[in-house]
């Protein structure tokens, strides 16, 4: 069996996917590396997931720090070196962030939403990349807020509006939404771009979990938009993490998933083709070479 490392696993969907591949059948059940901020909450869910039966190890990292992700991705190399974890066969970078504020920085001085949702998770997946055990697969977290349709326009929920990387990691005032649906469109366009630059034996997919009203995201919103989004989370049929944890679970484990790569597109359990704007070699190449100016690589490892 194999070794899986989430990002993000104290809350929301990500614990939901951690509790549900910890309490898969001891056959399919990997081992788990839990990458997140240091704390009570990662502690319980690792705890959790061991009580389930799971071999889990704690990596405390905050992804608003380079300087932390950096050093998460030397404690799994270490730990893969001395053989303390089996194979590392997936990776899921599900954290991720809405910061209110735009002006808001990272340690590095990146836009908070930018930095967590983006440049946190190609910093680890760059230093982890070489130490993939393949066949391998990298999930990483979308969302369908990157283009427009009826009821996001109802909702007021903006689109990405897509600039240079560099501008758009530049901590300025802006919309909160529209930073979220760039980080969201930048994610789809480096899959894109990270399969191009992967062996083949690496499997780049994107989960979009559906719209879980609710959930810690909107933590930055006010009170009664968060209450209101706890009373929708309850209607049949609305996803929740309960729902779509066990579905991004089996995007990193199930023989069903195994053939998407190139960054395919999977909303909830349908794989969905992307909107014409999401697929852009130019912007892609572009996304690469900014990404890699802002995380000030000598090298990457691919
Ligand atoms: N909710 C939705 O409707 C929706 C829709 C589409 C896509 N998504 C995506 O799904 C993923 C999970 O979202 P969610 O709704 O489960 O959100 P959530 O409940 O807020 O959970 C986000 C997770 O990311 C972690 N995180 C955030 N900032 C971090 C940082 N600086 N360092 C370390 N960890 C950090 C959080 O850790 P802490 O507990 O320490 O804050 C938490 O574990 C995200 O990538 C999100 O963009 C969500």
């Amino acid at each position: 069996m194999t070794t899986v490392l989430i990002t993000g696993p104290t809350r929301g969907l990500g614990r939901a996917t951690t509790l549900a591949m910890a309490g898969r059948p001891q056959a399919e059940r990997p081992d788990l590396l839990l990458v997140g901020r240091p704390g009570h909450a990662l502690t319980d869910v690792a705890n959790e997931a061991r009580t389930l039966g799971a071999t889990v190890h704690e990596i405390g990292a905050d992804l608003s720090r380079l300087a932390d992700v950096r050093a998460a991705a030397t404690t799994v190399r270490e730990m893969l070196d001395a053989g303390v974890v089996r194979p590392l066969r997936a990776l899921i970078a599900n954290a991720g962030a809405m910061t209110a504020d735009t002006r808001k920085a990272s340690a590095d001085g990146y836009e908070m939403t930018f930095a967590v949702n983006h440049l946190a998770h190609a910093q680890l997946i760059g230093d982890l990349v070489d130490v993939l055990d393949t066949p391998a697969r990298i999930v990483l977290l979308g969302s369908n807020t990157y283009h427009a349709n009826f009821w996001r326009r109802l909702l007021h929920v903006p689109a990405a509006e897509w600039t240079d990387p560099i501008d758009i990691a530049r901590p300025a005032p802006g919309s909160a939404g529209v930073a979220y649906s760039n980080a969201k469109l930048a994610v789809l366009y480096y899959a894109h771009e990270l399969q191009r630059h992967v062996g083949p034996g690496i499997n780049v997919s994107v989960f979009e979990p559906g719209w879980m009203p609710g959930t810690a995201l909107g933590r930055d919103t006010p009170a009664a938009v968060q209450a209101i989004g706890r009373a929708i989370a309850r209607i049949p049929g609305v996803a929740t993490p309960e729902t779509s944890g066990p579905q991004l679970a089996s995007m990193a484990l199930d023989p069903r998933w195994a053939g998407l790569r190139d960054g395919a597109f999977v909303v909830r359990d349908r794989l969905t083709q992307v909107e014409p704007v999401a697929v852009d070699p130019e912007r892609e190449r572009r996304l690469w070479a900014a990404t890699t100016e802002l995380l000030q690589r000598r090298s990457m490892k691919y």
